[in-house]
């Protein structure tokens, strides 16, 4: 499989997602005849920009497209209004107007803080993102998410700006942390539970050449993501309903992370956290006991968690559960799968269930 095409599909402000190996140095002629800008601001964190900005810049140059590489230092802790106002500063010191355009490349991170700056800067100029780790590939680059963090939580300043495109190179796995690809693997097996019941098979079949990078297995699984992140998102822009169940195991899995101080990494604690709503279910009567073990079964066969560490107070992440800005009008709106592959959003659900769910998962 050399390259697949996902389209999301939202009137004007539709974009293709390009996945393919190799396309870093292969997105001019697409870039340049979407005419998105006339110049471009490469964003870059400076871990990433030491991997790839030179390379990127090499290509754009050699097609004519002017752009200018603006780097800042690597780190969530950097995801605040501070980098922005400096890249603000940095864009408007270089002389970008809105005739001009950024480019994200990096991860999720990175990827939010562009498209960001990208959606108020002159009000808006356009921006594409070019996502090099597996999280910001089959999650945050897609779907038009954009924000920082401040003091009293992730993600509470942002805005809804799409990308004009996503150039998805898997070869940029190679250099990605195993950690971190682990990470993004829970994003993955989301998509399984909440939408795909083939596709948790498919991940199931094939977990070893997953893990080993295999192009043609990691071509489809990334399209597969884009696919239903793009067909969730097109129905539900603005999280006002369905786009609510990509946040499986993201209510307690937050609160884990959370609880941690951050130190139990975002994909790690999503991992954790649909194996704890896969409990839930269970003693909410909606899940089979057995669909919560192949859940678990499958989590646990890519070398995620599946239980919360015994030593992180549970009181603090039934504080953090309480205070996650998912919750409506105080109460906790749980994303519980109903069998593989479907999923319900519900807030009715027994304190003590949850309870017995942190003590015991
Ligand atoms: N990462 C969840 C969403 O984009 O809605």
């Amino acid at each position: 499989m050399a390259a697949t095409l996902v389209n999301v599909g939202l009137d004007e402000r539709s974009y293709p997602i390009h996945i393919q190996s190799g396309l870093l140095t292969e997105i001019c002629p697409d870039l340049q005849a979407r005419k998105i800008a006339t110049r471009y601001g490469v964003i870059s964190d400076d871990h990433v920009a030491g991997l790839y900005g030179e390379k990127l810049m090499r290509s754009l140059a050699s097609a004519g497209i002017e752009a200018e590489l603006i780097t800042f230092p690597q780190g969530e802790a950097n995801k605040n209004l501070q980098t922005m106002a400096v890249l603000a500063s940095e864009l408007a010191g270089r002389g970008f107007d809105r005739a001009d355009g950024l480019i994200a490349l990096g991860g999720g991170v990175t990827g939010d803080i562009t498209g960001f700056l990208a959606s108020i800067y002159m009000r808006g100029i356009p921006f594409v993102q070019i996502p090099t780790s597996l999280l910001a590939q089959v999650d945050s680059s897609v779907g038009g998410k954009t924000g920082v963090d401040i003091p009293e939580g992730k993600n509470l300043v942002g805005t809804f700006y799409q990308p004009g495109a996503v150039y998805i190179d898997i070869d940029v796995l190679q250099t990605l942390p195993a950690e971190e690809l682990r990470g993004g693997l829970a994003e993955v097996i989301k998509y399984g539970i909440i939408y795909d019941a083939d596709f948790f098979d498919f991940l199931n079949i094939n977990h070893a050449a997953v893990l080993a990078l295999d192009n043609d297995i990691i071509t489809r699984l990334i399209s597969r993501c884009c696919e239903i992140k793009a067909r969730v998102v097109e129905e539900d822009e603005r999280e006002g309903g369905l786009r609510r169940i990509l946040n499986f195991g993201h209510t307690i899995g937050h609160a884990v992370e959370a609880a941690s101080d951050f130190q139990i990494i975002h994909g790690l604690a999503v991992g954790i956290g649909m194996c704890a709503a896969a409990e839930l279910a269970v003693k909410t009567g909606c899940l089979s006991q057995e669909k919560a073990l192949e859940i678990r079964r499958l989590i646990k066969k890519y070398g995620l968690p599946v239980s919360i560490p015994p030593e992180l107070d549970r009181t603090a992440i039934k504080k953090f559960l309480l205070s996650d800005k998912k919750t409506i009008g105080g109460r906790v709106f749980y994303v519980l799968p109903e069998t593989i592959g479907k999923v319900m959003i519900t807030d009715q659900v027994r304190e003590e269930d949850v309870d017995a769910v942190l003590m015991n998962v």
